[in-house]
């Protein structure tokens, strides 16, 4: 019997729509390949579900969500949603509201260097010799999610002794849930070199120095076996650009995880090419790491290999394809070797025939995935 998975759809906004279409024929050309069904189910999000419903995640989309057997999100937000009202909905709580709503404090985002792309990284090839390395990033606790506020600051303390505004937002984290998020990190670590870095500010931090406490407890107690090395926050940003190979996994907080995984992304020699898992404990999500580019929204030209990378990891972690995701791996690869490049990642060596857009991208995968 052909086995049969829901997908979730979340096109969202931006280019989004345009890499849906792209993740969708390469889910048929393995469905047809492999002896799979998807079935797919579209629903609102973001800046979207904004127009359309008032809300950035109506009830339906979380409720879609949770009976779906994955969700594949493109990308939410843009300009035309952009306010500092802090009573206007915003595309941002959409998909926050999603991960707190399915559980998805798990974020995998793994930096790989395609050989073919060495050129397209701004650092020198010999920095990124060796580098593969997967960043597990908390995503649902944090400074995402703690107590915040906008209120009057009533002991009147502002600039010039001037009654105004003041905000805040907290970063809390629990001990659950910093050992649950050091279990994926040091799990992974076994299943490749067997090294973490623990991200913090602990010099500073109350909240980071929980977190350094609890990493190291789960570590000598379950995972003595992993190399563990505490790093600061501000020093791993440095790192990350002098020596890049050192990282196998990097384990950190929410926020931190956001700023240094686009950072990293850049050795790959695009954001357009990184993709993420989202993990709890029930439905999976999949969404590139990049956001809606709505400078080049419907325009044709955006990359989406990072978007048919989320579904390699999709067809790993939710449905164990393990076979179909090797194969949709190795097309991108080959077609990468073949000199074809979106402009995001096209360089001075790249051919101006070889430069094509998104739907044309779309289909050398798939050609591949056929041939
Ligand atoms: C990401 C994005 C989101 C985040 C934004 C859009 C809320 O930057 O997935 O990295 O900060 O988590
Ligand atoms: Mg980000």
């Amino acid at each position: 019997m052909t086995p049969t998975y829901r997908i979730c759809l979340l096109p969202g906004d931006g280019i989004g729509p345009e890499i849906t279409v792209e993740a969708v024929k390469a889910l048929e050309a393995i469905g047809r390949r492999f002896g799979a069904r998807f079935e797919f189910r579209e629903a609102l999000l973001g800046g979207a579900a904004i127009d359309a419903t008032g809300t950035a995640l109506p009830d339906e989309t979380l409720a879609a969500a949770r009976a779906a057997d994955a969700v594949l999100l493109a990308a939410i937000g843009g300009p035309k949603w952009d306010s500092t009202d802090p009573d206007a909905p915003r595309p941002e709580q959409g998909l926050l509201g999603i991960r707190k709503g399915l559980g998805l404090y798990a974020n995998l985002r793994p930096v790989r260097i395609f050989d073919a792309l060495v050129g397209a990284s701004t650092l020198k090839p010999e920095a990124l010799a060796g580098v593969d390395m997967l960043i597990v990033r908390e995503l649902t606790g944090g400074l995402y999610f703690g107590p915040r506020a906008r209120e009057r600051d009533v002991e009147g303390a502002g600039a010039g002794g001037v009654r105004g505004m003041r905000a805040y937002d907290t970063c809390v984290y629990t001990e659950f849930e910093v050992e649950r998020i050091a279990r994926k990190a040091f799990e992974a670590a076994r299943a490749r070199r067997g090294r973490v870095h623990s991200v913090d500010k602990a010099n500073v931090l109350e909240s980071s120095r929980l977190w350094r406490e609890v990493v190291h407890r789960v570590h000598d107690a379950e995972y003595p076996d992993v190399e563990l090395i505490d790093q600061l926050v501000d020093n791993t940003a440095m790192q990350l650009v002098r020596y890049p190979a050192q990282f196998d996994v990097v384990l950190t907080e929410n926020m931190f995880g956001d700023i240094l995984s686009d950072e990293a992304s850049m050795l790959t020699g695009s954001l357009g090419m990184l993709a993420s898992a989202s993990l709890g404990d029930g439905t999976a999500l999949y969404e590139p790491s990049h956001g809606s580019a709505p400078d080049i929204a419907g325009q044709g030209v955006a990359n989406p290999l990072a978007m048919l990378l989320s579904v390699e990891l999709m067809l790993r972690y939710s449905f164990a394809m393990h076979e179909a995701a090797d194969a949709l791996a190795g097309a991108i690869e080959a077609v990468l070797a073949d000199g074809w490049r979106t402009r995001d990642i096209a360089g001075p060596d790249t051919l101006p025939q070889r430069t094509v857009g998104t739907s044309a991208m779309g289909d050398l995968v798939v050609e591949r995935l056929e041939g």
